[in-house]
């Protein structure tokens, strides 16, 4: 892949709905392309990413809310805990922002961009990215949380989903 080809897709684009595949093998291409991702987080002032929004049907993700940087593959929840809604953005939806309810507490079995085992336990902001990154790579976007009612205000803007 080239580096050029990275660049983020918004609403619209099919990539953004298809379930990714998980990494069999962490090879180092995995772990460039957790590179090119941060720097495309940083560059976007983005708090996570995940690998479907630069067009990749790959199960990855970089998260940082400034307390330090995670990149993850094959992330899955498997622990949640409490309840809150935090109102979110999505670099692959400008302009839109929904609050979305979610779990408190969250925790994250995943490899770490070498294919060794991690366990992340997130809370409160941390663990809203995280789902709304892990919602990113089954195909789910921010405007999945939108009542029905709202859409219709929303209109336009969500029109094309
Ligand atoms: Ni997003």
């Amino acid at each position: 892949m080239n580096e050029t080809e990275l660049k983020i897709r918004t609403i619209g684009d099919p990539v953004l709905r298809k379930k990714t595949k998980p990494v069999k093998q962490v090879t180092a291409e995995h772990k460039r392309m957790l590179s090119l991702m941060s720097r495309l987080m940083y560059e976007s002032s983005g708090i996570g990413l995940a690998a479907p929004q630069v067009g990749l049907d790959i199960s990855m993700i970089v998260v940082d809310i400034g307390k330090g940087l995670y990149k993850l593959i094959n992330p899955r929840i498997v622990k949640k805990e409490g309840r809150q809604a935090i109102e979110e953005g999505c670099l692959s939806c400008p302009g839109i922002s929904v609050k979305v309810k979610r779990a408190k507490k969250v925790t994250v079995q995943a490899l770490d961009e070498d294919g060794r085992p991690v366990v992340v336990d997130a809370e409160n902001m941390l663990a809203c990215v995280m789902q709304h990154e892990i919602d990113h790579l089954l195909g789910k976007l921010i405007v999945d949380y939108v009542p029905m009612w709202k859409k219709a205000l929303l209109g336009k803007k969500i029109k094309n989903l």
